[in-house]
């Protein structure tokens, strides 16, 4: 596996342009399966994640050709000859569940491994299946395999425990082609769904109240292609955002979208960084001095996301005093901490607590990239950090950032990819 090489201490400073969101492209991806004609899809961000999915679509049978130069990306799915997907796809994304509620309403039959574990906790499914069942889907589960069964989707009244992202986006895909109304209560209001819903619309569905908790689906009886494009990817936004701060420099960046980011910009000021909105898709970030505590509670959007949190867990581990995280999305979301005190950050965890003690500096070290936004998190402690670190497993940061190196390298930062040498070349020995 790739590893980076990261000499600190370097401000970055310059311009730099977003990608489309991973978390927007994987579920429009997906959606594609609910129509026979042809989609395209622009502003497709060129990820690992991304590829994954594709080679989920193309595992059901649909034809996909993928311009990643121009992050085009042209499906169709008018003969899906399969309904059921092998293991190491699901278990290798949990996203590629999002294919569920789409096959169901149109196939009528699914079968997919369960996710399962991973990384970042045990996250169940069990949201997605109780939406579904409700509009007359049945569900076995047998030998780690989820098998779904309809004799055609019927709109529903459904209520989610929980605002998950992923059960919101399966219900709504699958409600598209249902007969008659679903009300979805409780559901997510993530930008991500209501780009999902926006591209839908434009597939001739009928979604309304996306981005509030309330959403109707009047259901159709058939789809058409669009052409969509993605939103840009708050999240890698968020992440440049703070890499301006930490590492005391000046950035601009852009192609973002400032409402989708207001809670990140809201505690980056309370913290004393520098934060300006500088026209309607670009922001910028300076330090402005060292940064100072606070305190910081991950909620289901618009709160502060999750998928940030590690990041401004590097700001806090940097900043005068001290700060406290609570982390109330995924319950192992911590994993990036005992690198960050390898590299010299002083922090414990009492369960979903960190208590974050700020110092004045962190240190290279070796490290091990824990999870995607884990490895953003130590990627931005080493490009603050005195001396070298050497970032491992660094494909975990290819599934939410393409070529990320070379786009920081063009705002100073001092990076180097190394691939890792063939099993034949490892040196032996003392
Ligand atoms: N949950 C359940 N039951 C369910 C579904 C979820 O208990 O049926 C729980 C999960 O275990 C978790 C919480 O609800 O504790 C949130 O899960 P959610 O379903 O909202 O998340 P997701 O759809 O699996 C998406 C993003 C994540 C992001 C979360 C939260 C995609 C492809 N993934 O995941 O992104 O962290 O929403 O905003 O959209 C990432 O990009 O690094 C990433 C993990």
């Amino acid at each position: 596996m790739d590893r980076l090489l990261i000499r600190g201490g370097v401000p970055l400073r310059g311009k730099i342009q977003v990608n489309g969101s991973k978390n927007a492209c994987l579920p429009i991806i997906a959606s594609t399966l609910l129509t026979r004609d042809t989609t395209i899809i622009e502003e497709v961000p060129d990820l690992l994640d991304v590829r994954t999915m594709i080679a989920v679509l193309e595992g059901l049978g649909a034809a996909v050709d993928y311009r990643q130069e121009q992050g085009l990306l042209r499906i169709n799915s008018g003969d899906l000859s399969k309904t059921a997907l092998p293991a190491d796809l699901v278990g290798r994304m949990r996203a590629s569940f999002l294919v569920l509620g789409p096959l169901l309403a149109r196939k009528k039959v699914v079968r997919l491994p369960l996710p399962g574990g991973c990384a970042i906790g045990t996250r169940p499914v069990d949201l997605h299946l109780k939406g579904l069942a409700a509009m007359g889907a049945q569900f076995s589960i047998a030998n780690g395999c989820v098998e779904g069964i309809t004799g055609g989707l019927q709109g529903a009244r459904i209520y989610l425990d929980f605002p998950s992202v992923g059960a919101t986006e399966n219900i709504i895909m699958a409600a598209t082609l249902a007969r008659g109304t679903t009300i979805l209560e409780n559901a997510a209001t993530e930008p991500e769904i209501v780009d999902l819903a926006n591209c839908l619309n434009s597939m001739r569905a009928q979604v309304v109240g996306a981005g509030t908790a309330r959403i109707r689906i009047e259901g159709v009886s058939r789809l058409g292609g669009t052409r969509h494009a993605i939103i840009p990817d708050r999240i890698e936004a968020g992440t440049l955002l703070l890499a301006g701060v930490i590492t005391g420099g000046d950035l601009t960046v852009e192609h973002v979208l400032p409402d989708h980011l207001k809670s990140l910009l809201a505690k980056m000021t309370e913290a004393g960084a520098f934060v300006e909105e500088v026209g309607p898709t670009a922001i910028r970030a300076a330090a402005n001095g060292r940064t100072a505590a606070v305190d910081l509670k991950t909620m289901p959007y618009p709160g502060f996301s999750t998928d940030l949190q590690p990041q401004f867990m590097t700001l806090l581990a940097l900043s005068g005093g001290t700060s406290m995280v609570i982390e109330t999305v995924f319950e192992n979301r911590f994993r990036h901490i005992e690198s960050l005190n390898r590299m010299g950050a002083q922090i414990q965890v009492e369960g979903r607590h960190a208590i974050v003690q700020g110092r004045p500096y962190l240190t290279g070290a070796p490290v091990v990239a824990p999870d995607l936004r884990g490895a953003a998190a130590l990627l931005l402690a080493a490009l603050a950090a005195r001396g070298e670190t050497e970032l491992f497993a660094v494909h975990h940061l290819w599934r939410g950032h393409s070529r990320l190196e070379e786009r920081l390298s063009l705002l100073g930062a001092q990076i180097e990819r190394v691939a890792e040498e063939p099993e034949g070349a490892i040196k032996t020995g003392s």
